[in-house]
């Protein structure tokens, strides 16, 4: 089975082709664009993993596989890797007619994303997805970029791949926190976009629990429709991109607000959906049944759902206040009108959100 979905953005769309044990045919599929060299960036881990898949399914058509590995974790999301990357591909004689292959998760796609997009001003890159994460979320829509120590994300670009090759049979390695953690973007394009997707998740748990190859095919299948239609329409984010923030507001503001030591990325995501959708309560948006079935379905993944005690309320506002998506005096956020339906709103009633923030 392998199912295909459509980036549309004129001469830059792209397929994104999703189906279980496909490494092995990548090297066919990448043959086709004639890339005068290709190299893969990865980690110890995932090339461990599926380093050998990948450099021989190249190489049975011919293509050389250069490799660059760099060290697994977001801290090496940083320039000093990205010059330590140009220079190996300078070594390994890339030019304007190759291509970078990223297997990994969102670190690696964004690092080789954003290297990809400077590196002789702009030579061609292939997302090989290999986190859940990634295959739903990261790999699509072209955000690259790297870390600074004030910030995170901040030194980036808008950079599209040709091509995203994602095999579902990769997930039967993942941890499993990083697996739940994924799934909380899954569930976020269900609120935002799809009350059948939502369903699916409620009605297919042990499936998805099990890694069954369909159930997975379906999820990260709808997910990249989703994305890839708000992409297709806004690229850059100037409007509607904005609905897919759902979550990340607070989200965000929790892994600053912690050091990013106490939560994955989805965790705290998935504890901003909650909030947010108890934002919307109390704003008289969603009823009380909407707001549970999205608790419980975030619950039966067994994703957190609210705050530990010990976090500030304080510093998650304040850090909200600073971050760079706030409008003076007030705070946007997506907010969940019913499941499949969001609104955008500027909420300037600090004690409304505190009250969210804080159920106890
Ligand atoms: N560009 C975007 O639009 C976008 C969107 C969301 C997140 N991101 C970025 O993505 C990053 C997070 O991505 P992530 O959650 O994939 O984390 P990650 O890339 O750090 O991967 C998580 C862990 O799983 C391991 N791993 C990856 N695939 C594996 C497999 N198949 N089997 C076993 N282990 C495997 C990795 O080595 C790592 O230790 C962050 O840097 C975030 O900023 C980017």
């Amino acid at each position: 089975m392998i199912n295909n979905v459509k980036v549309e953005l004129g001469e830059r769309s792209y397929p994104i082709a999703i189906g279980t044990d496909i490494l092995s045919d990548l090297g066919k599929r990448i043959k086709e664009f004639g890339f005068s060299r290709v190299a893969i960036l990865s980690n110890p881990k995932v090339f461990h993993l599926y380093g050998e898949r990948v450099t021989d399914s190249l190489e049975r058509e011919g293509l050389k596989a250069n490799v660059v590995v760099v060290p697994d974790g977001e801290e090496y999301k940083e320039l000093l890797w990205v010059y330590y990357i140009y220079g190996e591909i300078l070594k390994q004689r890339l030019d304007r007619g190759s291509a970078i292959i990223a297997l990994g998760g969102g670190v690696i796609g964004d690092m080789a994303g954003f290297v990809a997009s400077t590196y002789m001003r702009g030579i061609s890159f292939i997302q090989v997805p290999t986190t859940l994460l990634a295959q739903v979320d990261s790999s699509v829509g072209g955000k690259t970029g790297v870390n600074h120590a004030i910030g995170k994300n901040m030194i980036g670009t808008f950079y599209q791949p040709r091509l995203v090759w994602t095999d579902v049979g990769t997930l039967k390695t993942l941890p499993r926190r990083e697996f739940l953690a994924g799934i909380a973007e899954v569930i976020k394009y269900g609120v935002i976009r799809d009350q059948m997707l939502f369903s699916y998740l409620e009605t297919h748990r042990q499936g998805m629990l099990d890694l069954e190859s369909e159930v997975l095919g379906y999820i990260i299948t709808r997910s990249c429709e989703i994305k890839s239609d708000i992409v297709s329409r806004d690229e850059r984010e100037g409007g509607l991109r904005a609905v897919l923030n759902y979550g990340h507001t607070i989200g965000h503001a929790i892994e600053t607000a912690t050091g990013y030591t106490v939560y994955l990325h989805g965790e705290a995501v998935a504890i901003g959906m909650l909030i947010e959708a108890r934002l919307s309560a109390a704003l008289g948006l969603i009823g009380e049944e909407e707001y549970g079935r999205i608790r419980s379905l975030i619950n039966s993944y067994g994703l957190p759902t609210d705050l530990s005690r010990d976090v500030v309320v304080e510093r998650i506002l304040s850090s909200m206040e600073l971050d760079k998506k706030a409008v003076a005096g007030s705070l946007r956020f997506v907010l969940p009108e019913k499941i499949g339906t969001v609104s955008i709103r500027s909420i300037t009633d600090r004690d409304i959100i505190a009250k969210s923030l804080n159920p106890y």
